[in-house]
């Protein structure tokens, strides 16, 4: 079983606290010398967001707008289309097979980046989310929705959408976005793309009849298998560069355990040196010190005023006061976050006089049985179906622990959230996570994936909790941990620089 380490503070580690974020330095204006970048994505948090991927859409293209001239190309959804901001037809994209033709659009949004949306009616302006109706289920013409999404992306960098502006560079994210690598390919356009991988389970597999309608030409020969098709293998194959949001599940997915039976090709692409892990940053806005969403805004070393945050938790989420610790459960509520092993730990948590909250909703049979918890323990587990982010805000500040027992983890955001209110996350060893949270230190870290695993995590997170100096120390190690997107922001610079010349002269 670990032990618990005393924090040690190595000096790189120990940084100012928090400065406030750099002033809204040419956002969203070109930069001089920057390269033209086209950021394409199906969710933008300013918009609409299913998971991670919104969150970071929302803050990488505004960090990569300080050095280069990025848009970003979003699906108009009535969200988008409808959201009160004034949208201007730019361009317009030709019908492909049956994909649709499309206006292209744009808009400004207040600190000046620029969004292109995908307009059309029938494919984008629907209820639910962009991947499910408003029952969960997945719209069955999702194939034809995102393949005329990255086609439009393809045809936006190849010049062929008449608009006045052309990217240097396409930057995809996951499977509904691969096929725009694909489309320039068989096309011969010579446009440099950079796939991000958020999460390798989600590949976008279809019927291998979708092919003609899609526009797909018989020879290519990048989806392997005959009886599928994935959009994201397509795009494994043919993007010029691929990323994924941490420099440890880059390993992990190299191998069969966690390749989803893609890792030959990303094995392939990794000894080409084309698959590069960079750990996601988080927002500015995720700043205990000025967070309007908290009672009582706190900065390192005020735990006095971090308490009062776990009080008026409690008492919003209906737990009894307490002086044992609260752990918080902020995630969607599904299988690879590990819910089901949270369940099964949680009687364990509640006689060791701990408390649970848990926020977030997913696949109905977890959702649930979590409920179903929270009715057997009142007042000690509370369960809060659905998604509001002030809430959320609010566990993190006043939380004791965050668990995040995930399966597998290409980054996690809400871990870093956590540090950054004074929250330590309990965690596995394994992608984003283990790269993020140093045992001991900024967190607590567990080797398995097991029920087992995490009861010795919750172990050592009491033994924590007993000890207020060792307990302070490691919150404020978490708080000064430096999780901006500056240095993201700056490796994907380099390695937009590093791939123009190579494409050029290839
Ligand atoms: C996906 C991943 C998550 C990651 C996020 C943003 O949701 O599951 O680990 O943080 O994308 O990249």
């Amino acid at each position: 079983m670990p032990t618990i380490d005393r924090p040690h503070f190595p000096p790189a580690r120990r940084r100012p606290a928090r400065r406030a974020p750099p002033p809204d330095r040419a956002r969203g204006t070109p930069a001089p010398h920057g390269e033209r970048v086209l950021f394409a994505t199906t969710e933008m948090a300013d918009f609409v967001k299913a998971g991670g991927l919104g969150d970071v859409s929302s803050a990488l293209p505004r960090a990569l707008a300080r050095e280069h001239d990025v848009r970003v190309l979003l699906p108009g959804y009535r969200a988008v289309v409808h959201g009160g901001r004034p949208l201007r037809i730019v361009g317009r994209t030709r019908p492909h097979h049956e994909l649709p033709a499309c206006a292209v659009g744009e808009l400004r949004l207040r600190d000046g980046l620029c969004v292109l949306v995908l307009c059309n009616e029938a494919l984008y302006e629907r209820d639910g989310s962009p991947y499910v109706d408003a029952q969960g289920r997945e719209w069955s013409d999702n194939d034809l929705r995102f393949a005329t999404f990255s086609h439009a992306a393809a045809e936006i960098a190849a010049g062929r959408a008449g608009l006045p502006w052309r990217p240097d560079l396409l930057h995809l994210n996951d499977w509904p976005g691969a096929l725009a690598a694909c489309y320039l390919d068989w096309r011969g356009d010579r446009v440099p793309s950079v796939l991000t991988i958020h999460n390798l389970a989600y590949q976008g597999v279809f019927a291998p009849g979708c092919r003609s309608r899609l526009g797909i030409p018989e020879r290519a020969a990048e989806f392997g298998t005959r009886r599928s098709l994935s959009f994201l293998k397509g795009g494994l194959a043919n993007a010029s560069h691929l990323t994924t949001v941490s420099e440890t599940y880059a390993r992990q997915i190299t191998e069969p355990a966690h390749g989803c039976g893609l890792d030959a090709v990303l094995r392939k692409r990794m000894a080409e040196g084309r698959l590069t892990g960079i750990v996601n940053g988080i927002d500015a806005s995720w700043d205990a010190s000025r967070d309007p969403a908290l009672w009582s805004p706190f900065a390192v070393g005020e735990w006095t005023r971090r308490r009062a945050n776990g009080r008026e938790v409690r008492a919003e989420l209906g737990l009894l006061p307490g002086d044992g610790p609260l752990f918080a459960v902020v995630s969607r509520i599904v299988q690879q976050k590990g819910l089901d092993m949270i369940c099964e730990a949680a009687p364990q948590l509640v006689a060791a006089g701990g408390q649970l909250a848990l926020i977030g909703r997913g696949e109905p049979a977890l959702e649930r049985r979590t409920a179903a918890l929270a009715q057997r323990f009142p007042g000690r587990v509370a369960y809060w179906h659905g998604f509001d982010g002030g809430l959320a805000r609010r566990m993190f500040a006043g939380a004791d622990f965050l668990l995040m027992p995930s399966r597998y983890e290409p980054c996690g955001l809400s871990q870093m959230y956590a540090q950054a209110y004074g929250c330590l996350p309990l965690a596995h060893a394994t992608g984003g996570l283990r790269d993020t949270i140093e045992d001991g230190v900024t967190g607590l870290l567990f080797p398995d994936a097991s029920v087992g695993s995490l009861r010795h995590g919750l172990q050592r997170a009491f033994r924590v909790f007993a000890e207020p100096m060792l307990l302070g120390a490691m919150r404020g190690a978490a708080m000064l941990e430096q999780h901006g997107w500056e240095e993201p922001g700056r490796r994907y610079a380099e390695l937009y620089r590093r791939i123009l010349p190579r494409q050029a002269a290839a």
